[in-house]
């Protein structure tokens, strides 16, 4: 088994209450990830495993997305018991293994919580199949009797996320709510049972170490079905109010759930932290960043490579949080989008109405496997300006694995080794998210590329050799190298969360910015070189051979005065 890292010299934790304001927190998707015992699956012990690796990457947290068992019908966030750990993961001493050795390099974790929905194979859910309508087992979830002579008909026309109906008949007239897939029927947040034993998750966790949560669904916990439920178009009407009326996204009872939480958060020291999942219009976000503590802004991640969209949400942004009292979050990647290095080599995407959306793949994507017209070294480069003009920004950077290798999706799957449901549930319409998930190459060769001895999960492409960690560690001009060297250059430069736009030339093509001290940081995203703003060069995203910032590009200057 993988033995702890038990570094001498690590960084203390601290009972620091504010470490996650402006913290770099790397998302380990744990399947993925490293996998120790060789079956194929990533595991705990791979994550303690590679804690030197993310140790000397330089990140402050690690955020685990779900290990808890799980028949992995949307890839863990179906839960079948939040209090444990999935068999083929590992155990809760595999748990409490890995907490110690992170935190014994100075590295806090987060992991996620699944509050939305179980998995069907929750021992409520199946209780609530073999109790009656109108039990109390029932009511934990959201049963209603179907339409129609013998209820064969669904209550709504309402379609999951995944696509398909969002409800799944019993055979004895009622239906359930699944948002997601069928395997994921949603709660009911309005009993106080469900309430209680979410709490009682929040502080088996908090117990066990745990610094905080990342909340999935975060705006989809309230729910308020009237006798005759809204039709799908209706519900797209009222969406557009914004106003916390939406029947199923949301609501502002939410809030009262999430004080709740607040308040099991404040019996631990440091405070435990939460960071809201919640797509929701930006206008509504900060209500979420209030609630829990923080909430992903995920503005960036769907914006293209363009100066004047990315002051306009760095902006935007920077004032919401100050109003809210929280801090920014910036992400450009995450288990459920194309990766950014992918997404910068792909025509951009424009704004507004008929835009493409990001979740479940872009156009090419989703054009049925046809030859991406992929810009594979413009869309890195791309990925690496952007990644440190983000990391140059005040709040906390939030890091998807394999980002720091510059990989890109994997966009050639076999349909037969797909996992996404999204896949499934849209008859390969939409292609999913497994190209982001193929789990990472740690060596150049070898049985799956060194993530475990055997082969893995989802098929690797014979590419990710070059991208792996053997073949970018102390290669100068790396993207892991780029990575490093920026983590560590950003604990020292950081101060107070505050920005001072400066003007540089075209404002459509430069975006730069000073934070405090002496720290400059400019990224030309036009097509022509501008001068380097005069100081010490600290970090370019590519190598510089003269007083130049080429295009696609970022520099990070300290400047005087
Ligand atoms: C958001 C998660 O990030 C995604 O992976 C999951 O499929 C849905 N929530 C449902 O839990």
């Amino acid at each position: 088994m993988a033995q702890p890292d038990t570094r001498s010299d690590a960084a203390p934790l601290g009972l620091d209450p504010d470490w996650w304001r402006q913290a770099v927190v790397y998302q380990v998707y744990p399947r993925s990830f490293a996998d120790a015992d060789g079956d194929g699956i990533g595991d705990l012990p791979g994550v303690t495993s590679r804690v030197s690796y993310l140790r000397d990457l330089g990140v402050d947290a690690v955020w685990l997305s779900p290990f808890y068992p799980s028949a992995l019908a949307d890839g863990g966030y179906d839960v079948d018991d939040y209090r444990d750990v999935d068999p083929r993961l590992g155990t809760l001493a595999d748990f409490d293994a890995m907490v110690v050795a992170l935190h014994g390099a100075g590295i806090r974790v987060i992991v996620d919580i699944v509050p939305n929905h179980s998995s069907n194979r929750h021992v409520w859910f199946q209780e609530a199949l073999a109790s009656p309508k109108g039990s109390h087992a029932r009511s934990r979830y959201v049963f209603r009797d179907g339409l129609g002579e013998n209820g064969e008909v669904p209550p709504s026309d309402w379609q999951s996320v995944f696509g398909g109906s969002a409800w799944e008949p019993v055979g004895d007239g009622q239906w359930y709510l699944h948002i997601f897939a069928t395997e994921q029927p949603d709660l009911n947040w309005a009993l106080p049972e469900v309430r209680e034993d979410f709490l009682t998750t929040l502080r088996f966790w908090s117990d066990r170490g745990v610094d905080g949560f990342r909340v999935d669904v975060a705006h989809g916990l309230a729910k308020d079905l009237p006798p005759v439920l809204p039709s799908a178009a209706e519900l797209a009407e009222i969406a557009k109010r914004e106003d916390g009326s939406h029947a199923l996204w949301d609501r502002d009872e939410l809030e009262e759930i999430y004080a709740d939480w607040r308040r099991v958060f404040a019996e631990y020291t440091p405070p435990r932290i939460a960071v809201a999942e919640a797509w929701v219009p930006a206008s509504r976000r900060a209500r979420y960043a209030t609630a829990l503590g923080q909430a992903f802004n995920f503005d960036l991640l769907e914006a293209d490579f363009d100066a004047d969209q990315f002051r306009q949400i760095i902006s935007f942004n920077l004032a919401q949080s100050a109003s809210s009292g929280s801090s920014s979050t910036w992400v450009l990647s995450n288990h459920d989008v194309v990766r950014h290095a992918t997404r910068y080599g792909l025509p951009p995407r424009g704004t507004g109405e008929g835009a493409d959306t990001l979740k479940g793949g872009t156009a090419w994507l989703l054009s049925g496997g046809e030859e991406p017209p992929l810009d594979a070294l413009g869309g890195l480069r791309r990925a690496r300006a952007a990644t440190l003009l983000l990391l140059g920004l005040p709040g906390s950077a939030y890091l998807y694995e394999g980002e720091e290798l510059g990989l890109h999706e994997v966009a050639d799957i076999p349909a037969d080794q797909r996992q996404d449901p999204t896949f499934f549930r849209t008859n390969g319409g939409e292609i999913g998210r497994d190209g982001c998930r193929v789990p990472i190459p740690w060596t150049i060769s070898g049985p799956s590329f060194g993530f475990g001895s055997a082969g893995a999960h989802l098929p690797q492409p014979a590419w990710f050799g070059a991208s792996s960690v053997e073949a970018e560690a102390g290669v100068p001009g790396s993207t892991l190298e780029l990575y490093r060297s920026a983590l560590a250059l950003r604990r020292q430069l950081q101060g107070d969360e505050t920005l001072d736009w400066v003007e540089l030339g075209d404002p459509d093509a430069v975006l730069a910015f000073r934070r405090p001290g002496s720290w400059l940081v400019v990224t030309n995203l036009g097509e022509t070189s501008i001068p380097l703003p005069e100081g010490e060069l600290l970090l370019s995203s590519e190598a510089l051979f003269s007083a130049e910032l080429p295009p696609a590009t970022t520099a990070w200057i300290r400047v005087s005065g």
